[in-house]
């Protein structure tokens, strides 16, 4: 495989009718130590759709997805350049509250990450972290997260069991119950599939598309049929450049990139 290849221009910008971007990523960089892991990323985000990050192993999408809520400022020698605006609000800026910033942008892991707490205490954690000690709004807001997460019938009688003993995929979709329950408007999953099993991934699926519109979902994904099956807009990633962005079917049937439509038959990756 060649590691080099012409780089066109990076700004895709997908204009669609009375929609904004939700996240806009300007001339992105970013350096682990020495070593560049981004360049020159530009992307729109469109608010209320689904976005998937796809890719060859290493190319960057972790690293892109966990820069959209500052979770890597947690990385030692971590440098970037460039620009993540969120509703045009840079969120690289000097004095941001990044812990605001992390409830306004929920972010799912590939493996279910449950606290070792009650179900009820996992959806109400970060809620009673912000000092909400009134029971009416805590129940509330339990059966509100459990519904939009397709939980609340599986979970509505043992809420005060451990989630740990939830299957993989009932952890996962509390896992998605503890991001809406802080009512964020960006949902940043990576890979939440890849643990589960193939009816478990359906469930999450489903949920996707059930809960896009109320939220800016942005997705990696190592599957190519998840990404067709989830997502309005692909962006194909590949050595920590931005190759091709656009609407999901014409990435998957008609790319204009013929790197971009190696990967996506399965030539390599
Ligand atoms: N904390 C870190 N410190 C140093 N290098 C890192 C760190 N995290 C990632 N990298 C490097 O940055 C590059 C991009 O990694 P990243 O995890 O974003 O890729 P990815 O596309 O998510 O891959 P995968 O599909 O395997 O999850 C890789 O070369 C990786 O080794
Ligand atoms: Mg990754």
């Amino acid at each position: 495989m060649q590691d080099t290849i012409e780089f066109e221009p990076t700004a895709y910008h997908i204009k669609k009718s009375n929609e904004g971007a939700a996240l806009d990523i300007k001339d992105f960089n970013l350096w682990y130590g020495e070593k560049q892991a981004l360049f020159d990323n530009n992307l729109e985000i469109q608010k209320g759709q689904v976005t998937a990050l796809i890719g060859p192993s290493g190319c960057g999408k972790s690293t892109l997805l966990r820069c959209l809520n500052r979770m890597n400022d947690l990385v030692d020698d971590l440098r970037i350049e460039g620009q993540i605006t969120v509703d045009g609000f840079d969120i690289y800026a000097k004095g941001v509250d990044v812990i605001a910033l992390r409830k306004r942008m929920g972010m799912v892991f590939q493996k279910p990450n449950p606290f070792a707490m009650s179900i009820y205490d996992n959806i109400t954690y970060p809620l009673r972290v912000d000092g909400v000690t009134k029971k009416s709004i805590l129940d509330e807001t339990v059966e509100r997260a459990l519904q939009q997460s397709a939980l609340w019938d599986e979970a509505k009688d043992r809420l005060n069991d451990s989630a740990l003993g939830l299957s993989g995929g009932q952890q996962q979709r509390l896992c998605i119950a503890r991001a809406v329950a802080s009512d964020p408007e960006v949902l940043l999953m990576d890979e939440p599939c890849s643990a589960l099993d193939p009816i478990a991934t359906a469930r999450i699926e489903d949920l996707i598309e059930e809960l896009k519109g109320t939220y800016t979902i942005v997705i990696v994904t190592h599957s190519m049929a998840q990404a067709a099956r989830v997502s309005d807009n692909t962006a194909f990633m590949y050595l920590g450049r931005l190759i091709e962005y656009g609407d999901t079917d014409t990435i998957f049937t008609n790319p204009r990139k013929s790197r971009t439509n190696d990967y996506v038959t399965g030539r390599f990756g």
